[in-house]
């Protein structure tokens, strides 16, 4: 049902003061930027293999990144799994009594069809099913 691992998803404070570590001390490419006005937050993706790396960034101080920032610090935020059909993913999710976040795709970075399941349905891990595989 789950392909590989999509990316992780890092919460930063600030973008222009993390991407330096990664673009030029790990030197992963930074392949795509982008607001995501609905979700709140600023995101970067560098590829990292034939996965990614995820940093976001709040918009604003009412975005509930800016909640986690303000509850956790940065860090760890979510782990993404690459899904090819995700309404049939979430309806099996949904009938196997899993707490979803999302029961229907929401628009993920770069033209993705994404949705969230609850952590408390995965041992304390926000999961996000990705579907379109953001490559390229
Ligand atoms: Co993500």
């Amino acid at each position: 049902m789950l392909g590989a691992i999509d990316h992780t998803g890092i919460a930063v404070a600030s973008l222009d003061e993390s991407i330096p570590f990664y673009r030029d001390v790990l030197k992963l490419p930074l392949v795509h930027r982008e607001t995501l006005t609905e979700q709140g937050v600023e995101a970067v993706l560098f590829d990292v293999g034939d996965s990614h790396i995820e940093l976001f960034a709040p918009l604003g101080p009412e975005t509930s990144t800016a909640r986690f920032l303000d509850k956790h610090g940065p860090g760890l935020h979510h782990l993404a799994y690459r899904v090819d059909d995700i309404e049939a993913t979430l309806a099996t999710l949904a009938a196997a009594g899993v707490w979803l976040i999302d029961t229907k795709p929401r628009v993920g970075i770069r033209g993705s069809r994404v949705a969230f399941l609850h952590p408390s349905a995965t041992g304390g891990v926000l999961t996000e099913l990705v579907e379109g595989r953001p490559s390229g």
